[in-house]
């Protein structure tokens, strides 16, 4: 009988103490979820900031290019209500810009693919 209660008393401890280490485990699973999240979104911002430096700056960057239209300032481009052309800024007119050029900027279309393209917005709302 006492050994039977003990065992009760064991086994309720037992799931307390298994409850506890699920939640740990929760715990972990959402933490290791974010820090990937985390590292993922990172590694997309390197990825546009590559493809700004190789692509863009020579352009955006430059000052002094004797070019009949000057490319104009993108810092801080998604914090303005509008593009240079007059078009409100949203991903999807950046995204036209990249992809089709206009006037003298170069259609990025086959040079850059499409997860190219969307790191490079990526990056372009962190400046
Ligand atoms: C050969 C030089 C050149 C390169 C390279 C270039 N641009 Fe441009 N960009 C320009 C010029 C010039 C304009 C102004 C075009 C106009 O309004 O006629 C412009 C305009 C823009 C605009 C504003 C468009 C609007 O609607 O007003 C954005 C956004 C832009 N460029 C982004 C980029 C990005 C991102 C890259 C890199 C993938 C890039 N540009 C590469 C020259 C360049």
């Amino acid at each position: 009988m006492r050994k039977k209660a003990k065992n009760k008393k064991n086994s309720y401890s037992l799931w307390l103490s298994g409850g506890g280490i699920l939640v740990i485990f929760g715990l972990l699973l959402i933490f290791w979820i974010q820090s990937g999240n985390a590292r993922v979104k990172e590694q997309t911002l390197a990825e546009g900031q590559t493809s700004y430096q190789n692509f863009c700056a020579g352009c955006h960057e430059a000052s002094g290019l004797q070019l009949a239209t000057k490319p104009p300032n993108l810092h801080g481009l998604f914090r303005r209500k509008k593009l240079p052309s007059g078009a409100p800024v949203t991903d999807q007119a950046v995204r036209d810009v990249i992809l089709n050029g206009r006037g003298i900027m170069p259609p990025f279309k086959g040079t850059l693919s499409n997860k190219d393209v969307e790191a490079l917005i990526q990056y372009l709302h962190t400046r």
